[in-house]
């Protein structure tokens, strides 16, 4: 008789919330999230992203604000853009202490001190008048090697700024190596690296344009991977764990958590995904139109990038989801 019933019942495991929460395999502390916050240039009021809900270009003072709130809520850290007033070839913004992204650096360092990581951006696209992540050479592809210069100064500017981690996002070969040598080189040995290791050419960073003010027109195909590509994401990881990356990062995070679970595997430092603009945006517009609980799928993808294998996730909805976390609204 007992052949026609089943013995073994995995619901069993399910039946209430506290046999469910004593089996979780995988959990989201606000500690392993990073808010990615702009700052835009002679801003005096946060302005709204239209593409990004609930997203804002701060003004110095409202990033402060932010910064504060980001510590209260036991956040991982902060990753700060700069939306400069004006842009250039070479974007000579990002290694001007002057510069916005800069003087923003210095204001939230010497709000929070050692008490939260504050990280940087290091890449050109958002100061450089033709959008790309680089300088150009003459024929108008991305020049790497002229690159490489501007970003080892880039680094200096951003640790002397009070910024403790740089986030290298261009894709440059021998980004990371070049960065860690002139960091070293200038007296910051303590500043670590967090390389955008496997960042993939996509769509989904779309809103992201708008909240930086992005002037690019084509696209990113030359430096940025190829989505139909796997194997060479552990390429790219190996090269800059080689060059002394002290965390990787994968980009975007959700269709790429294939990718996120190789590089798990496969390296020792810990690893970051960004959870992108496209991805905040599309939960953002779909709950907007009652299709779809915002808050259960803000827990629900931020726990599969974690289930996937990141240490430590650069989401939007970073504060939204450690007031989700700890209970409050
Ligand atoms: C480049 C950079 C980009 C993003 C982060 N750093 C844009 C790009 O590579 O085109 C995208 C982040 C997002 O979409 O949320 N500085």
């Amino acid at each position: 008789m007992s052949g026609s019933f089943p013995a073994v019942r995995p619901r069993r495991l399910r039946r209430t919330p506290a046999l469910r929460r004593l089996v979780a395999e995988t959990a989201v502390r606000p500690s392993q999230l990073v808010l990615p916050v702009f700052v835009r240039e002679g801003a005096t009021e946060p302005v709204p992203i239209a593409s990004m809900p609930g997203v804002v270009q701060h003004s110095r003072d409202s990033l402060r604000k932010e910064v504060a709130q980001a510590v209260a809520a036991g956040l991982g850290g902060v990753m700060l853009f700069g939306v400069p007033e004006h842009k250039d070839a070479v974007g000579s913004g990002v290694e001007d202490p002057s510069g916005v992204l800069n003087v923003a650096l210095a204001d939230v360092a010497a709000e929070v001190g050692d008490e939260l990581p504050v990280m940087s951006d290091l890449c050109l696209d958002e100061f450089t008048d033709h959008g790309h992540c680089g300088v150009l050479a003459a024929d108008g592809s991305v020049d790497n090697d002229a690159t490489l210069a501007a970003y080892g100064r880039a680094a200096v500017a951003q640790a002397a700024a009070g910024s403790a981690v740089v986030g290298p996002s261009g894709m440059m070969d021998g980004q990371v190596g070049v960065i860690r040598a002139a960091l070293d080189a200038a007296g910051y040995p303590d500043t670590l690296v967090l390389a955008y290791a496997a960042k993939y050419a996509s769509a989904f960073y779309g809103p992201f344009r708008e909240a930086v003010g992005s002037s690019l027109r084509g696209d990113r195909r030359t430096y940025q991977q190829d989505g139909a590509n796997r194997r060479e994401a552990l390429r790219e990881v190996a090269l800059d764990v080689d060059e002394g990356a002290d965390m990787v990062m994968v980009k975007p995070a959700l269709a790429y958590l294939d990718v996120l679970s190789d590089v798990r595997a496969a390296v020792d430092v810990p690893v970051a995904a960004y959870n992108v603009s496209g991805e905040y945006a599309m939960v953002a517009a779909a709950a907007a139109n009652g299709w779809i609980d915002r808050d259960a799928a803000v827990l629900e993808t931020l726990t599969a990038i974690r289930r996937a294998g990141a240490d430590v996730i650069l989401t939007y909805w970073a504060l939204d989801a450690a007031r989700l976390l700890t209970g409050g609204r």
